[in-house]
C-alpha cells in the first residue's frame, strides 16, 4: 500500500513538472484506484479525453497488401519435410545461381568422374562441412546427385578469405579445377541480386515509419517517450516542419518485440511490470489505439512474442491479443513476411521484406569479415542483411536459430525486396544495397536490460526512421530515450 501511495505521488510530481494539473474528479479517481499497474493508463485515458480529442481524418488511406505471410497450419515435421525443404531451397536458389555467366556450364557433382584432371568444372552445391585445414579450408558441398570435396588454398589469398565467409548450409556456385574426388576452387558466386533492377519512386508523397521492440510490460518501457512520439503523430508536438511530416505518414511497420513477453530470458519476471502475455497485449493495444485511424499498422512477432520462437513465425493470433483485433488499421503478418504498399493503377507499389532479424546475432557472430568490421554486435546488422541479401536466404544455416522444417523454405529471400526493414538489436541503420534496396533497422522503446549487457547489445532508443516513398530518403526523428548506464 505504501508502494502505491508513493506511485501515486511520483505520478502527480512528474504531471506537475510538466504543468499538467490534476482536475480535483482525476484525483478522487486516483485516490480510489488500488491496483498499481492502473495509474499510468487511468492518466494517460484521462489525459488524451481531455487533451487529444479524436483527429478528423485527414489522410487518404494508404494501400497495403500482403505478399507473403505464413500462416501454417503448426503441424511436427516429418524426415520427409526436411528432404523436401532443402530440395526447395536448392532448386529455387540454382534458379537463381544459373543465370551468371560463370555458371552456364555446370555439370551435377555426379558427373565430376567423367571429367579428366585439371579439366575446369563448374558446380551448384549446399555446404554440408566446411573444416578449416593447415593450407586451406576444405568443404563439403552437396547436390541431389552426390557430394564432392572443395578445396580454398591459402596460396590464392583472394578467394581464400571469401571462402571463410561460407556458411553451413548455403548455396552458391562453385568454379574451379577437377582433381582427384576433388575441385581446387577458384571461384565463389551467390546468388545476391541483379544490378538490373531500377529503384522504384513513388509518384505520390507518402511516408513510411518504421519502429519496433516497444517492449511494451518491461519495467525498461520508455513511456514517456512513446506518449511524445504519440503527441508527434497526432500534430500535437514538433515544429511545423515536424507536424508537416507526421500529417503524410501513411503506414507504420512494427518489426517484433512489440511486449517484452514472459518467460523469455533467467531474470526476466523481476524486469517486468506486467506478468501475462494478455495483459501486455491489452497494453500495446491502449498505446496503439492513440495513433490516428487512418494510418495503416503492419506487425510482426519477434522471440518476446507469444508465438513460438521457430521461424516462420505465425502472425499474432487472436486468443491472446483481441484488443489488437478490434482495430481496423492493424494488419497481422507472420515473421518473415512480404507486404507491399503504395499501389495505384499506375504503379505497383514498393515491397516491404519485413523480418525481426532473430537469426542476425549468429552471422554477426560466425562470419570473419563482419565480425572483425565492427567491435560492437549491436553495429554489425547493416552488414548482416547486405550478407543475407547476397545469399537470398534470412538464415541459411540451419542449426543458427531455430526453424521450422517447412515443406517450402519460407526463409529464401525469392521476391526481390524495394525495402528490407529488420529490429532485434534494438539500434537504428539505414543502408542501401546495389542502389535500389533500403535497409532499415528500427531502433526500440526500452532502455538497457541486463539480458542486453550479456549479449552486448548497446541500445539506441526512441530514434524513429521515416522514409520518403517519393524521394527514398530517410529522415529521423529522435524521441530521445535515456540510456542506462
Ligand atoms: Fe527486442
Amino acid at each position: 500500500m505504501q508502494e502505491l501511495d508513493t506511485k501515486k505521488r511520483k505520478l502527480i510530481e512528474f504531471l506537475a513538472e510538466k504543468n499538467i494539473l490534476l482536475s480535483p474528479e482525476l484525483l478522487n479517481e486516483l485516490n480510489s484506484e488500488s491496483d498499481s499497474s492502473n495509474l499510468s493508463e487511468l492518466i494517460n485515458k484521462k489525459l488524451n479525453e481531455t487533451t487529444q480529442p479524436k483527429k478528423e481524418k485527414t489522410r487518404t488511406p494508404g494501400i497495403v497488401n500482403i505478399v507473403f505471410s505464413y500462416t501454417g497450419p503448426p503441424k511436427k515435421s516429418t524426415a520427409q519435410d526436411f528432404i523436401n525443404h532443402f530440395n526447395s531451397r536448392y532448386t529455387l536458389l540454382k534458379k537463381l545461381l544459373q543465370n551468371r555467366a560463370q555458371l552456364e556450364n555446370i555439370v551435377s557433382i555426379s558427373r565430376l568422374k567423367t571429367k579428366s584432371e585439371k579439366e575446369n568444372v563448374a558446380i551448384i552445391g549446399m555446404v554440408y562441412s566446411k573444416e578449416d585445414t593447415k593450407n586451406g579450408i576444405m568443404l563439403t558441398v552437396e547436390d541431389p546427385t552426390g557430394s564432392t570435396k572443395v578445396f580454398f588454398g591459402k596460396t590464392k589469398p583472394g578467394i581464400f578469405m571469401k571462402a571463410k565467409d561460407i556458411v553451413l548450409d548455403e548455396v552458391l556456385g562453385i568454379t574451379g579445377v577437377s582433381g582427384k574426388g576433388i575441385i581446387f576452387g577458384n571461384g565463389i558466386f551467390s546468388p545476391d541480386i541483379p544490378l538490373t533492377k531500377e529503384i522504384k519512386k513513388s509518384p505520390e508523397e507518402e511516408i513510411a515509419l518504421f519502429m519496433s521492440d516497444l517492449h511494451v510490460g518491461s519495467r525498461y518501457f520508455l513511456e514517456d517517450e512513446f506518449l511524445k512520439f504519440i503527441s508527434w503523430i497526432n500534430g500535437d508536438l514538433g515544429n511545423e516542419k515536424q507536424k508537416e511530416i507526421s500529417s503524410k505518414v501513411k503506414y507504420i511497420f512494427l518489426t517484433g518485440d512489440t511486449i517484452d513477453g514472459i518467460s523469455i530470458y533467467p531474470t526476466q519476471k523481476e524486469e517486468l511490470t506486467i506478468l501475462t502475455f494478455k495483459e501486455q497485449y491489452k497494453k500495446l493495444a491502449y498505446y496503439l489505439k492513440m495513433i490516428p485511424e487512418d494510418i495503416k499498422l503492419i506487425l510482426c512477432p519477434g522471440q518476446h512474442d507469444v508465438v513460438p520462437i521457430a521461424e516462420p513465425q505465425i502472425p499474432l493470433p487472436k486468443e491472446y491479443c483481441g484488443e489488437l483485433y478490434e482495430m481496423p488499421n492493424l494488419i497481422f503478418v507472420s515473421n518473415p513476411a512480404m507486404v507491399n504498399i503504395g499501389s495505384n493503377e499506375e504503379f505497383p507499389g514498393f515491397d516491404v521484406l519485413l523480418y525481426h532479424g532473430g537469426s542476425y546475432n549468429y552471422y554477426a557472430d560466425k562470419v570473419e569479415s563482419i565480425r572483425m568490421q565492427q567491435p560492437n554486435l549491436s553495429d554489425r546488422s547493416e552488414n548482416v542483411m547486405k550478407f543475407l541479401l547476397q545469399k537470398r536466404h534470412l538464415s541459411p544455416t540451419y542449426d543458427g536459430y531455430p526453424r521450422l522444417a517447412t515443406e517450402t523454405d519460407h526463409m529464401i529471400i525469392d521476391k526481390i525486396p524495394d525495402i528490407f526493414i529488420s529490429g532485434d538489436v534494438h539500434k537504428h541503420s539505414t543502408f542501401s544495397y546495389k542502389n535500389v534496396i533500403t535497409g532499415i533497422v528500427s531502433s526500440c522503446f526500452q532502455s538497457k536490460t541486463s539480458f542486453q549487457e550479456k549479449v552486448g547489445h548497446v541500445p539506441e532508443p526512441g530514434i524513429i526512421p521515416l522514409l520518403n516513398l517519393k524521394t527514398r530518403e530517410v529522415k529521423l526523428l529522435n524521441f530521445g530515450g535515456t540510456q542506462e548506464k
